[in-house]
């Protein structure tokens, strides 16, 4: 299933009252949408009559993006790429200081719903979870080829899986592994049978944590937060929605460095290394019942804004 019969699939924009309220778009800013996805956010901020940028690496998803966006002509625009390269590319694209930035972390319905993407382990398809299709490293090389001790961290870092161990020795005896249907079932069959007994299915947090691995989310993040603040006027402000606690731990230490203004040692009679904040922090949001109701995918969403002085 490529782009276009994927059309009717729909991501649920994650807080996007807090996000366009954090943001307030308007006439004559310029905002940069750097995980554009199918758009939710985007379309909110060309509604207010921002001009927005949306930028994503993955190439189906910003197709469908300039469709549902058509209707705003020039006023949006759109990249192809990595927001950890958003320097590079907004210069080639010539835009300077931006009014606002929005990242909307991690995996889309469309990435999770499209089977033969391999995000999900819900459909049998090869190992893939690349968010750009380009890229080199799929999960098929993660799962087949990373030795036991970095699957284990990978197991027990991204995805918080208390079995990290069980299911390292699991997969590395199973190999090879060719598709998703084999690696969730090697999970099931690596799990403690206490394991078996969650709610969750077994293999979720193994998934989550190879899909982290493949596309460097937590690298992208490292690198993109400090070009996102540098890339605002003052007044602008940047957004971002994490999932996952180690994404938000990396959200709060950038901002917090970045709003911290001397470092010398108080014994020092006077500031030697002459730096000063370049932010304040605006505040967190966590979504409302009403919209995890709705949309169970937003439980676990953190917002975090920050603002350039
Ligand atoms: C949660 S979805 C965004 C959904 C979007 N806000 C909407 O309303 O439809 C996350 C998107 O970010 C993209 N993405 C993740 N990491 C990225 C990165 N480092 N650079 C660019 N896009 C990225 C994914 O491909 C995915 O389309």
């Amino acid at each position: 299933m490529g782009a276009a019969e994927t059309v009717t699939v729909r991501h649920e924009p994650v807080m996007l009252r807090e996000c366009i309220g954090a943001l307030t778009p308007h006439e004559g800013g310029i905002y940069l949408d750097g995980t554009a996805g199918l758009g939710g956010h985007a379309e909110a901020m060309a509604e207010n009559r921002g001009q927005v940028i949306c930028l994503d690496r993955d190439k189906d998803a910003l197709e469908l993006c300039k469709a549902r966006l058509k209707r705003f002509g020039e006023r949006v625009t759109f990249l192809h790429g990595d927001y950890r390269e958003m320097d590079v590319l907004l210069d080639g694209a010539g835009v300077g200081l931006l009014d606002g930035i929005l990242l909307d972390l991690g995996v889309s319905s469309l990435q999770l719903d499209t089977p033969e993407r391999g995000f999900s382990y819900r459909y049998d398809a090869p190992l893939d979870m690349r968010m750009d299709q380009a890229q080199a490293r799929t999960a098929a090389e993660i799962v087949n080829e990373w030795p036991y001790r970095q699957l284990v961290r990978i197991l027990y870092d991204y995805g918080e899986e208390r079995y990290a161990h069980q299911l390292a020795r699991g997969i590395v005896a199973a190999r090879p592994l060719r598709t998703t249907a084999e690696l969730a079932d090697t999970i099931v069959e690596s799990v403690p049978a206490r394991g078996r007994r969650e709610a969750q299915h077994p293999a979720r947090r193994c998934f989550q944590a190879v899909r982290i691995a493949v596309n460097g989310e937590l690298d992208a993040l490292e690198t993109g937060l400090p070009k996102a603040l540098a890339r605002l006027k003052p007044g602008g402000r940047l957004a971002v929605i994490a999932f996952h606690s180690l994404e938000s731990r990396i959200i709060k230490r950038v901002f917090a460095e970045a709003a911290r203004g001397c470092t010398c040692p108080p014994s020092f009679p006077s500031c030697v290394c002459g730096k000063t904040a370049s932010v304040k922090s605006v505040g967190r949001w966590m979504p409302t019942r009403e919209e995890t109701e709705e949309n169970p995918r937003s439980a676990s969403a953190v917002l975090r804004v920050a603002e350039r002085l």
